[in-house]
Order: C-alpha cells, then structure tokens, then sequence
C-alpha cells in the first residue's frame, strides 16, 4: 500500500473531523517542517562546536514522522477525538527526533543550548537519565514548540526530541526488539539482567565521561 493510500484511510477513520485527506497530508508537511527546523539547529550547533571546540557533541541524529496507522492506533488507545485538531492538541509525538552523543555532559549542554533559543518553546522534560524509568531505560526526552513560517503567517507545531548516548542507545534498541518477542519462560530473570545491563551501562558513560574530563583537563593545563 502507498504512503497516499494510508493517508487517506486514516482521513476516513478520522470521520467528521476531517474535509478530505489533503487536510492531513497539509498538516504533515508542516510535522515535517518542524523536524527540519529542529534539525537543522542541532546541525548548526554540532557544526559551531566543531569549529570552537574540535570535536562534536553529538554522533547521529535520527528522525521519524509517525506514520498514519501508528496515529491512529494512539488516538484511539488514549481515547481522543478523531480529528486533525485534537492531534495537534494531544499527540507530542507525531515529529521525533533522536539524538545520540557520545557523552552524557553533552545531552545536556545540546539540550541547554537548544531550548534557550528564542523561537523555541519547551513544553515538557523527561529527565530518564537523572530518573530511569524501572526497567532501566535512560534518554533525556523534551517537547518542543518550534515556529515554521507558512504563506499564511507563523505556526508552532510540537517536535518530540529524545537525547541518548551510544551506550544508551544500544540498550534501548536491544529492549525495543526483545519488547515484541513472546517471553514464555524465565520472564522475571529476563528483566533482571536487562536492569543490570542498563546499570553497568550508566556506569560506563559516567566512566567515559571521566576519562574526557581528564583529557580535557591535562590539555587546558598544558596550554598555559
Ligand atoms: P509513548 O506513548 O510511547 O510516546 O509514551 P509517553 O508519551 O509516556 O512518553 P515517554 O517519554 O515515556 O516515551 C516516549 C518514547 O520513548 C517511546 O515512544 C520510546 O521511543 C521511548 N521509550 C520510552 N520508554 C522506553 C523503554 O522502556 N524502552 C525503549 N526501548 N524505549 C522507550
Ligand atoms: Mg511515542
């Protein structure tokens, strides 16, 4: 099935609230110009930093619109309305991006450094890293509002950006897959390993971070 296809069974779903598919489709685009604009002024810092610094605060960036079942399926599992306005309104997530870093200290100068731009509003923080969630899971997520200027004025459209080092990054992808798999025996010793897994993990990017710190240091000392 093509991308069109999809967006136009989602628009019959969507019912009443929604003239025609294009409606939808237009309100993608716009999803669309976020990430751009966010993108772009991650690539702009990594780039300054590169240029003032030598070395970049962030390996990769990964981004992702949500396709239209996956839409669907949170509208409906959370229980919102069907309609164009009540996604913007309710889902932070239709705009993803994931940043991975190599260091944690990085995460959060990134993070810093982005939200105190003026054009950005910072809806929400979920710090993950300072409190993981129970399985082990750790990334800095933040909502967003960036304005994406239109042939008719200046609109703000929610962009979810989630912050995680390498290390981090494998862990969470490992879970992501094993999280669909059927577990039928020895589930409770599964979880357990995954949590210890997630803390030698944290130590090892508090480790990293350290052996930076102390790069760092002995080169400011050397070059006085
Ligand atoms: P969603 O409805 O899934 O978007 O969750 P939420 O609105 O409660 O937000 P939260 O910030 O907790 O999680 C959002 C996203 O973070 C998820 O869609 C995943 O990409 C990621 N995430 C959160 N928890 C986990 C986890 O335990 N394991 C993995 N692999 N990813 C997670
Ligand atoms: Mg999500």
């Amino acid at each position: 099935m093509n991308e069109n296809l999809k967006t136009s069974d989602l628009a019959l779903e969507l019912g009443r609230g929604l003239e025609n598919s294009a409606e939808f489709t237009a309100l993608m685009n716009k999803y669309k110009c976020a990430i751009m604009e966010v993108e772009t002024k991650l690539n702009v810092l990594n780039a300054e930093f590169s240029l003032n610094y030598d070395r970049n605060p962030f390996e990769s960036i990964e981004t992702r619109l949500k396709s239209p079942e996956s839409i669907l399926e949170k509208m409906q599992r959370k229980g919102f309305e069907l309609t164009l306005t009540s996604i913007e309104e309710n889902l932070f997530d239709v705009a993803g991006i994931r940043v991975v870093c190599a260091f944690q200290e990085d995460i959060y100068k990134l993070a810093e450094l982005l939200t105190k731009q003026d054009d950005i509003r910072l809806l929400r923080t979920k710090d993950y890293i300072k409190h993981p969630k129970d399985n082990g899971y750790r990334s800095l997520h933040l909502i967003l509002e960036v304005p994406i200027f239109l042939a008719d004025g200046k609109k703000y459209m929610k962009v979810e950006v989630q912050f995680r080092t390498i290390a981090m990054d494998f862990w969470a992808s490992v879970d992501h897959k094993l999280r669909y798999k059927k577990v039928i025996e020895n589930e409770e010793q599964i979880i357990t390993k995954l949590k210890r897994c997630a803390n030698v993990i944290s130590r090892l990017d508090q480790e990293m971070q350290d052996i930076r710190n102390m790069i760092e240091k002995s080169e400011a000392e050397s070059s006085v």
